[in-house]
């Protein structure tokens, strides 16, 4: 059977922003699996406008056809004012059959490990058919990540070993919901 396809989205558009050192800790990591083809899917390469304000049809279609071309989520998920960011809102909300019957896990961060963003998406991908795993990795503003506090300075990710327990743990089970799931869109 070929590899799944695993889809690593960063949540955050903004200049400055943390994710693309998370996502590339849980690529590596995933990587060492060697278990499912991993990538990392960044919102704004998609360059989409808010739904509906422009004609973003091919914008739409790219971002569509990416996810079509995977199995299962891994977002990375940032808390803003107690919830997801703008951005990743409007990424959700521009498909619909290319997250149906797919698994996903969470990565969060924030002051509360950014639980209430994560807990705001899960209800977000139950809308959406998506299947979100129950194990979750919870990172601190405060204890993983240098200077997230001081706008002076860049912000350095460097996460605690024991999350690695969870991370793998969410990838095991979001790898066992993609392929179950892969066989109702076949
Ligand atoms: C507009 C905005 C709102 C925020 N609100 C919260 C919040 O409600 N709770 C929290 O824990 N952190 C909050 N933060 C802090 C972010 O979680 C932190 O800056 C994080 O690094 C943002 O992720 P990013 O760097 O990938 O954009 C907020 C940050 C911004 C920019």
């Amino acid at each position: 059977m070929s590899k799944l396809n695993i889809g690593i989205i960063l949540g955050s558009t903004r200049q400055g922003r943390v994710s693309p050192q998370v996502g590339e800790w849980v690529k590596k990591i995933a990587d060492q699996r060697g278990d499912a083809n991993y990538e990392v899917v960044d919102i704004a390469d998609y360059k989409l406008p808010l739904l509906g304000e422009a004609d973003a049809s091919e914008q739409a279609a790219a971002w569509n056809a990416k996810l079509a071309n995977l199995d299962g989520f891994v977002f990375i998920v940032q808390e803003y004012n107690h919830s997801i960011t703008g951005a990743l809102k409007n990424a959700l909300d521009y498909a619909r059959e290319a997250w149906n019957n797919k698994a996903a896990g969470i990565v969060s961060y924030g002051s509360v490990g950014g639980a209430r963003a994560a807990e705001h998406l899960r209800t977000i991908l139950g809308e959406l058919s998506v299947a979100d795993v129950r194990i979750h990795t919870a990172l601190s503003l405060f204890t993983d990540f240098e200077n997230a506090m001081d706008y002076e300075k860049e912000t350095v990710f460097k996460p605690a070993d024991l999350h690695l327990v969870n991370l793998n743990g969410m990838l095991d089970q979001v790898l066992a919901w993609s392929g179950a799931l892969k066989t109702l869109r076949s």
